[in-house]
């Protein structure tokens, strides 16, 4: 097997794969990670440089300040899509309509609970009630502008026989995206596709409408879970960088797209991101948010390029292939590194003295080898400058 296998392909074979990207206003309601006025405008910036399609810039009834950002942020648009969130309620929608108003490209997203859970102890209302209100909002936004979106919140615990009915109400009412989140985290993958066919299936006009998805992580599968709604047939997909948003969080926007763009040969699919901007993207959220990202984080985290075992090492060293499936130039970071430290090798140590400008004879080297070791069993991090240290003596000895 090749890796990267789609970037390789003509792009004319591949279907394209909407990227909404949410971290304005599902990422920011994560716990603490409020941004200001100004770091939303350079997020804002970033992702449309990125080419990102549809930046959802914030929920415009929910504050004054969530107004103004998103305002500010469709006026300043070129190409991309800028959303605007607004309950199922008519001031709501009106005032979204009025934030994205100065956007080339303005989309109303209006949301309502669909699943007997929600009906029954939040919206106190019946499934028929939910149905007129569907018609009303999405026609309602609609007459303000052209590209509406109606997400059906907790599809995924919604009987499929009422999200049908649903989305169907939606799509006649004029909704031109529709929205199947997984709101809680529950589904599982094949589960989650599955819901995908058989509503595209069962309601009439479903193309008249790109299918959505929208994944928390609550169990881990939020890019899974993606992933597989691709498959059953949507074309959008919202996430967040660095998978910042409620609880657990979103679906992380550079997991998804790398997902894509690196096994092309089993998803026919593409984006528009530029890959090479995810790292600058995901450190700019970490600072503005307040939010680390995990060392292990996939594409992004610190850890995500860089390879401590002796094994891994010498095959790196031999060929980036053996344990890289995406070079790090991909993503915006420089190169691999190898972490020297107590699992790694006399081929990985050489190579470092060789990069610090050092040329030992076998016998220096085995005996620098053997310290180094000595001393990453008491150190977490082994430093270049506690290797310089260590071969100082031997070279200053050796030059004597
Ligand atoms: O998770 C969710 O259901 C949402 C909706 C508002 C789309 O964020
Ligand atoms: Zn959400």
């Amino acid at each position: 097997m090749t890796t990267e296998a789609g970037s390789a392909e003509t792009s004319s074979a591949r279907e394209r794969i909407y990227i909404f990207d949410t971290t304005l206003r599902d990422g920011e309601q994560c716990p603490g990670a409020s941004m200001t006025f100004e770091e939303k405008l350079e997020v804002a910036e970033l992702l449309e440089e990125m080419g990102v399609d549809i930046i959802e810039a914030g929920f415009p009834i929910a504050s004054q300040g969530d107004f103004e950002s998103v305002l500010e942020i469709a006026r300043r648009a070129g190409d991309v899509t800028i959303a605007g969130l607004a309950r199922a309620i008519p001031a709501d929608i009106a005032r979204a309509g009025e934030a994205v108003k100065p956007a080339r490209r303005g989309r109303i997203h209006t949301f309502v609970s669909t699943s007997p859970i929600h009906l029954a102890h939040q919206m106190k209302k019946s499934e028929s009630e939910v149905l007129e209100i569907i018609a009303r909002t999405v026609a309602q936004a609609r007459n303000l502008v052209e590209d509406v979106e109606w997400s059906a919140m907790d599809a995924t615990r919604t009987p499929v026989e009422y999200l049908v009915r649903c989305v169907d109400t939606a799509i006649r009412a004029g909704a031109t995206t529709i929205n199947l989140p997984d709101t809680v985290g529950y589904a599982v993958p094949e589960e989650y596709a599955a819901m995908f066919r058989e509503v595209r299936e069962r309601v009439a006009d479903s193309d008249k409408a790109i299918f959505s998805v929208h994944c928390h992580d609550d169990l881990g599968l939020a890019v899974a879970n993606s992933l597989a709604g691709i498959a059953g047939g949507a074309r959008q997909v919202e996430c967040t960088i660095n998978g910042l948003g409620e609880r657990a969080g979103n679906a992380a926007l550079e997991e998804v797209v790398m997902a894509i763009r690196t096994r092309g040969d089993v998803m026919p699919y593409e984006t528009r991101v530029e890959t090479r901007m995810l790292t600058r993207a995901s450190k700019l959220v970490s600072n503005v948010s307040a939010f680390p990202v995990q060392y292990n984080k996939a594409i992004v985290g610190r850890n995500a390029f860089a390879h401590e075992s002796g094994i891994h090492q010498d095959g790196m060293l031999k060929n980036a292939s053996t344990y890289e499936i995406m070079t790090p130039e991909t993503v915006g970071v420089k190169a691999t590194s190898l972490v020297m430290g107590k699992h790694s090798g006399r081929h990985a140590f050489r190579e470092k003295l060789k990069e610090l400008g050092y040329e030992l004879g076998d016998n220096q080297l085995e005996d620098a080898f053997k310290r180094f070791k000595d001393l990453a069993d008491r150190k977490k991090h082994v430093y270049d400058e506690d290797i310089e240290a260590l071969v100082g003596d031997e070279v200053a000895v050796a030059a004597e």
